[in-house]
């Protein structure tokens, strides 16, 4: 899969993306970013990407030219892959989002900054807009980092055979429950007994219920968004009763 990331801070991203996962996606071949820096697509003698906004008002907004040349350049006149810019305004990103991206072969980031980006990138270049949470970031550049970072978790093999996506807090629609490693007793804290017990279809009915409490705990909604078995309903009345 391939991310081509248009942004004025591309330096921003070397750190984040050149470490752990993402690194030894690289360098497998199962991942490509490709960072745009968009100063470079500028035709003036200063390179100037922003200006004050028609109409008067505080802050300075991302020129329309540099983004179009930049896109254009890189992907091609008539790209068909999504071209998304990244805005406060956009639809929220979710993991179900990310999903949802992670089947494309190639996406293209548009990192916003200042006050906001030309109204006409939004309607003649982007074909989608994405927030990641509703707060104002100083510019798309951390978004856009979320998001490669949990689209590229879901393409096939970038994680490798050892854990898979399929279990993730929100995959399944609920929050994950607790995990334990080695020792089995930390300073008088113990691994609950089950784990230690061996009897798989114990610790699978266990593990289940860990998930439901702590979804029903912390996340309740997204109970009434999830399939759940009887044998999941009688456990979560049971709680409610408790
Ligand atoms: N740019 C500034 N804030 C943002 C947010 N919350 N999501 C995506 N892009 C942004």
């Amino acid at each position: 899969m391939q991310f081509d990331i248009f942004s004025l801070f591309p330096a921003m991203f070397e750190g984040p993306l050149s470490e752990s996962i993402l690194k030894r996606a690289q360098e497998a071949g199962l991942l490509t970013i490709a960072l745009h820096d968009i100063r470079a697509y500028t035709t003036d003698k200063h390179h100037v990407c922003d200006d004050t906004p028609y109409g008067g008002g505080g802050g300075m907004v991302l020129k329309p030219e540099p983004i179009f040349r930049a896109v254009e350049a890189v992907l091609g006149a008539d790209a068909d892959c999504p071209i998304i810019l990244l805005t406060p305004q956009g639809r929220l990103f979710t993991q179900e989002v990310a999903a949802e991206l992670a089947q494309h072969e190639r996406l293209a980031l548009v990192c916003g900054r200042y006050e906001g980006v030309d109204e006409r990138v939004r309607q003649h270049l982007a074909t989608d807009e994405l927030s990641i949470g509703d707060y104002v970031l100083t510019g798309g550049e951390l978004a856009a980092m979320v998001i490669v970072d949990a689209v590229a978790r879901q393409v096939p093999r970038v994680l490798g055979a050892l854990w898979a996506a399929e279990d993730d807090s929100h995959a399944t629609g609920l929050l994950e429950g607790p995990h334990y490693t080695r020792p089995a007793v930390f300073r008088g804290w113990p691994v609950p007994e089950v784990l230690l017990s061996g009897d798989h279809a114990r610790i699978e009915r266990w593990r289940r219920e860990e998930v439901l409490r702590r979804t029903w705990q912390r996340r309740p909604e997204l109970l009434h968004t999830t399939a759940l078995t009887e044998e999941d309903l009688a456990f979560l009345s049971a709680l409610e009763e408790e």
